[in-house]
This record gives structure tokens, C-alpha cells and sequence, in this order.
């Protein structure tokens, strides 16, 4: 090694001992004659120290250093003088008195100083990641991540899982996004599809009898991102035979709550909390709800339809509803502006409007359709348990509508009026989703989860009669208003699979197509089986209280699913093209 130490090793028990560090200059302090840098590495920093008494070479080498150079320094432990330790640094007692400083790298001034508090935009942060890991809060993250993955990887590891490696290379999967496809050279016109899980070749393995697999997986999806989608992210994919549903969430429950203790040194009481998704509808318009505050949703449609105002009444007799939030103590903490804001929020989850009502002290509603309310304003008031001071919000329309407009406004109020402790923690699960989702694009019906997860036992005659009301036996886990992982117990024989393709507007001869081998294995003595798959990436996230999952990931994604620092995706050579048998319609940029 060219170091005998690392940059946050040093304690006073070294005193007096000769040590060589290596690493990057942080920061340069010219006292009076006497040189300060801040030597750091990934595992720390070090006051290294030049003074008069270093040889003049040494001197003139310390004036010659830039921030993010690369050096060695050779010196000897000493104490740092009474009144100039650090307590924030761990080495912050000692520092290295210098004799002599090896230029490993010289760097070009930096776009930016990973040491500074100030930083950059982060496409800038992004054009030159390297940089930006350099940041300690970044090899935090990266700490993070790997200690939570080493966590999971023990956690499966104790109880007889096997990691199976998973084809890159294979066929689409469906779960409901775009697949990122790569085309064959051998085979002009075929392309393999990246995974956007491994979902099948899990259940696979199942039929194969591996009984319990895990894998930490690479996954693709072609879909918009948001702060906490990339479109290459990777799962904890698990799956489990001869297992019903309490099965799969009491390992991860268990999960959940030694990452809690070993990550965040928190006690997280088993079980989690269950909701149904029929529950999280009605009272949170979400199927992955905050639960760390209130503002539940209260149901007035049947009060609303006795009154007369038009809006109230025309969502109900269109066969709407009209749902409201009771905001304790909030109508004197909003003012005009503050309710149009909260108007337009209503109006991006599809709202036409918000009824916005403000109980004044005397008890009577005031706000700007308040007289069109007079009839039903005291059953609305007890409905919604409103005191003087409260604040109501009301939309009137669809379910739908009600349940994302609402939604949004939870989340806004929620944030706003920090109702919330920023470091808490709530975990809890969603179960009994439907199966189906009606297919606003192509009709018919959609997967809620994927075509793979089985139908509640009891449900299975629905499948036929009435799909929207048949459940599914699914699972999500929720940590904060987010979905931090998602499963089901699957389907295994092959004419339940195949009822639930034709469901889906899936052919016989289509389904054989893609599926045959699936439905082959599902002939060929398939166990009981299920499992589900965490999102790694937003675990991190949660865990680390960040807010982007950028900031998580070694190498991220823009918004738009491009890399900045490689310039990645790109225009290849037509020599490449002509090779796959490709022609593209946007003609490619001469190399
Ligand atoms: P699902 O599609 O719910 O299930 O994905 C499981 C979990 O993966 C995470 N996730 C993502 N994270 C970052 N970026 C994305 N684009 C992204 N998409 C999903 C979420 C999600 O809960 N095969 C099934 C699992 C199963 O049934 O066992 C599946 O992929 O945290
Ligand atoms: P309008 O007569 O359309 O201007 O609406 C009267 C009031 O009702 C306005 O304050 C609107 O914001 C509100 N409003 C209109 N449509 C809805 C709706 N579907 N749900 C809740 N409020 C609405």
C-alpha cells in the first residue's frame, strides 16, 4: 500500500507514530507561514500540517497544492494544539506534522469543490458525477445502500434462500410499462426485451423446485419517471413455494424491522398495519397512503344529494360522489390566494373545482358558495366533525376524480402544514387489490398487478361474472406514502392462467406465442407458490430521508432517461445498424 493509514483513522493513540496517508486535498490554509490541508478520503479527513521546521522542499510543495490534487503525505502523529481540536471530525484530536508531500495527480480546477456547501444544479452535478460522488453526503448514500443491501441479502440469506441469476437478455414481461428492447444481429427483425422484472423466470425456478429464491435484480422500464422512478432500477426479487400471503409479509416484516433497528436504531412493532385497498380509496383516495397524519377523507354524497346546490347535485345524479377534508384549526392559517393555490391542486387531480367552507367563530360556514349550502350545512358540518376555525375542502365527481383530487390535496396540506415528523417512519401494508383495472386506452380490462397473480380462492367465480369486484390475493408494502415494494401469490394451474389472459384480451394463439413455456410449466406439476419485490432504490431513499432517488444511485437517469456524464442513449455508426438489419427513420449524425 502506498498509505499506512486511512484519512479518518487517527486518534491520539497513534501520538508520535510515522505515518504516510494518501488522498485528496480538500482544502489549503496558509497561517502566518504554517500550511493546513485537509487531507480526505473516503474514510475521513486529517489536518496535515506544514510549518517552518518541514524541509523547504516540503514547504514549497504545500504552497504548490490545488484543492482535489492527489498526494501522500509522510509525517508524524502530534496533537492538535488545546483550543484547535475538532469534535465534528473523528481524526479532529490529531493531525499528521508533515515532512514530506508526494505528488500522486495534479487536478484542473474543478467544475465544482465536492467539499463546498454550495452546490451546483444537478445537471451539472450529473455532467460530472464522478465529482459529485466525491461529496461525502454521497459516499453516505452509497454506504447506505450497500450496508441495507448487505442486510437483505443476510436477512434471505439465514432462512434458505438461493440467489438465482436472471437472463438480461429474454422475452417481454408484461408489468405494464414500455419495455427497453435490444435487437438480434443473428436474427434481423427479432429483439430481445430487457426484464421489467424477473417475474417469470422466478416462478420458473419455483416449478423447478428451488423453492426460495431472492436475487437483487436489475429491472427496465420504459415509462415517465418522477422523483422516484429511474428507468433502470434494481428490485429485491423474492419468491417462495408451498406459501400463502401471511408468509411472504412475515419475511418481510421481519425485514422491515431489522433494517429499522440496524439501520435507523428503531423499534418497529410486528405486524404491520393492514388496510384494504377498498379502505385506503375511500379514506386516503390512494392506494399507497400517508399514514403518518390524518386528514381523512369523509363521505357526503347521500347529504349532498339532498341539497341544491348544482355541483353537489349534478355529481351525484351523474352517479359521482362528493367527498371531503376536514383541515382542523386551518381557516384562519389560509388566505384567498393560499385556497386558489389549493384549487389548482384539486383541478391537476381532474377536480372541476374545490368547495373551500371556513367555520367561523359563531359556527356558521363562510366561503364563496357557503349560501348555496344552507340546507345541508349542518349535516355537513357534524359529518365532517368541523369546529370554529376549521377549514373544509370538498369536491364533488367521479370516484375517481374525488379520490386523486383529494389525494393531492392530503399530500399538499400534509407537507405545507407539517403535520408530520420528518423522521418518522411508517410502514404498514395494502392488501386486496382488484385484479382488473378498467382499460381507459384499448377498453377491456388491465392487470392491476400483473396477469400472473391469482384471484382470491373465494373470488374465483368473478373471474367470469363480475372481474371489476373480484380481488386479488396482492400485497404492497407502504413506507411513508410510497410504494416500497409490491406482490401476490400467483396463479398456479393452467386454466386459471388461461381464463385470466383471455380476460385480459389476450388470444388462445397470443397467449401460447409469448406464454406457451409458462403455460407448459403450469401443466408439469407447478407448486403453490408467490412472492413479492421491494424496490431497493426507494428503500434507500426512504431510509436516508432523500428526497430523489438520483441521489441513491451511483450513475442516475435524468427526467428524461438520459445519462449527462456518457451521453448516453446515443446515434450509433450505420455500419452497427446495417449489421442489426436496422433502418431509422431519424437518419443518423455522421460519427
Ligand atoms: P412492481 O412492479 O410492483 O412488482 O415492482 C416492485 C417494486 O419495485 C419498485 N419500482 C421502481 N423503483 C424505481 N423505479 C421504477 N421505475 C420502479 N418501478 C417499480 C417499487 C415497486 O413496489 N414482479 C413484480 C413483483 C412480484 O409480483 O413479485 C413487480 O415487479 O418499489
Ligand atoms: P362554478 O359555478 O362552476 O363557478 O362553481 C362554483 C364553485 O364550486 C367554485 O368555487 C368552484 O371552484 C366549485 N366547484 C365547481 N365544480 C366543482 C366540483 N366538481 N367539485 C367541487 N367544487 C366545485
Amino acid at each position: 500500500m502506498l498509505r499506512t493509514h486511512t484519512c479518518g483513522e487517527l486518534r491520539l493513540s497513534h501520538l508520535g507514530t510515522e505515518v504516510a496517508l494518501c488522498g485528496w486535498v480538500d482544502r489549503v490554509r496558509d497561517h502566518k507561514g504554517v500550511i493546513f490541508i485537509d487531507l480526505r478520503d473516503r474514510w475521513g479527513k486529517t489536518q496535515v500540517v506544514i510549518g517552518p521546521e518541514s524541509p523547504a522542499a516540503t514547504l514549497a510543495a504545500a504552497r504548490a497544492v490545488r484543492p482535489e490534487w492527489v498526494i501522500r503525505a509522510r509525517g508524524t502523529v502530534g496533537a492538535r494544539p488545546a483550543g484547535t481540536t475538532n469534535a465534528k471530525l473523528a481524526t479532529g484530536e490529531t493531525e499528521v506534522v508533515c515532512r514530506e508531500i508526494e505528488v500522486l495527480n495534479e487536478a484542473e480546477t474543478p467544475v465544482f469543490q465536492p467539499g463546498a456547501t454550495e452546490l451546483p444544479g444537478e445537471e451539472v452535478r450529473l455532467e460530472n458525477r464522478w465529482l459529485d460522488l466525491r461529496r461525502p453526503a454521497m459516499h453516505d448514500n452509497m454506504f447506505l445502500r450497500s450496508r441495507m443491501v448487505k442486510i437483505m441479502r443476510d436477512h434471505f440469506d439465514a432462512l434458505g434462500f438461493i440467489d438465482v441469476e436472471t437472463p438480461m437478455l429474454g422475452r417481454s414481461t408484461p408489468e405494464g410499462a414500455r419495455d427497453y428492447l435490444v435487437p438480434s444481429r443473428l436474427e434481423h427483425g427479432a429483439f430481445f426485451a430487457l426484464p421489467q422484472s424477473p417475474q417469470l423466470y422466478k416462478q420458473l425456478l419455483m416449478m423447478a423446485g428451488f423453492d426460495r429464491y431472492v436475487q437483487v435484480a436489475k429491472c427496465f422500464r420504459d415509462e415517465d419517471l418522477r422523483a422516484d422512478r429511474q428507468p433502470e432500477f434494481t428490485q429485491l426479487d423474492v419468491e417462495m413455494s408451498f406459501v400463502e400471503a401471511d408468509d411472504v409479509m412475515g419475511v418481510i416484516e421481519s425485514l422491515v424491522q431489522r433494517t429499522g433497528r440496524e439501520i435507523l436504531g428503531l423499534d418497529v412493532p410486528l405486524p404491520l398495519p393492514r388496510l384494504t385497498w377498498d379502505e385506503c380509496m375511500e379514506r386516503f383516495g390512494h392506494d399507497a397512503p400517508d399514514l403518518r397524519y390524518g386528514l381523512e377523507i369523509v363521505d357526503l354524497t347521500a347529504i349532498a344529494g339532498e341539497s341544491d346546490f348544482r355541483v353537489f347535485r349534478g355529481a351525484v345524479e351523474s352517479g359521482g360522489r362528493v367527498r371531503g377534508i376536514r383541515v382542523p384549526g386551518a381557516a384562519a392559517k389560509f388566505s384567498r390566494k393560499d385556497l386558489d393555490e389549493l384549487t389548482a391542486v384539486a383541478m391537476e387531480g381532474g377536480a372541476k373545482g374545490l368547495v373551500w367552507l371556513k367555520v367561523e367563530p359563531d359556527g356558521a360556514w363562510s366561503g364563496p358558495v357557503a349560501k348555496n349550502l344552507v340546507t345541508v350545512a349542518d349535516a355537513v358540518r357534524a359529518k365532517l366533525g368541523c369546529e370554529p376555525g376549521d377549514l373544509a375542502l370538498i369536491v364533488a365527481d367521479s370516484f375517481d376524480v374525488t379520490c386523486k383530487s383529494l389525494h393531492m390535496l392530503r399530500k399538499r396540506l400534509g407537507a405545507t402544514l407539517g403535520l408530520y415528523d420528518p423522521n418518522a417512519m411508517h410502514f404498514s401494508w395494502v392488501v386486496d387489490f382488484p385484479m382488473f383495472a378498467a382499460d381507459a386506452e384499448a377498453g377491456g380490462w388491465a392487470s392491476m398487478h400483473h396477469p400472473f397473480t391469482a384471484p382470491r380462492p373465494t373470488d374465483l367465480d368473478l373471474l367470469e361474472s363480475d372481474p371489476a369486484a373480484c380481488r386479488a390475493v396482492a400485497y404492497d408494502l407502504v413506507i411513508n406514502g410510497s410504494e416500497a415494494g409490491g406482490g401476490t401469490i400467483r396463479i398456479h394451474d393452467g386454466p386459471t392462467q388461461e381464463k385470466v389472459f383471455k380476460l385480459l384480451g389476450i388470444t388462445p394463439e397470443v397467449a401460447r406465442e409469448r406464454f406457451g413455456f409458462l403455460l407448459d410449466a403450469l401443466r408439469s406439476g407447478a407448486p403453490p407458490h408467490g412472492g413479492i419485490a421491494l424496490g431497493i432504490d426507494r428503500w434507500v431513499m426512504l431510509f436516508g430521508k432523500l428526497d430523489s432517488i438520483r441521489d441513491v444511485i451511483a450513475f442516475p437517469k435524468t427526467q428524461k432517461a438520459s445519462d449527462l456524464m456518457t451521453g448516453a442513449p446515443s446515434v450509433v455508426e450505420t455500419k452497427q445498424l446495417v449489421e442489426l438489419g436496422i433502418r431509422t427513420v431519424v437518419p443518423p449524425k455522421p460519427a
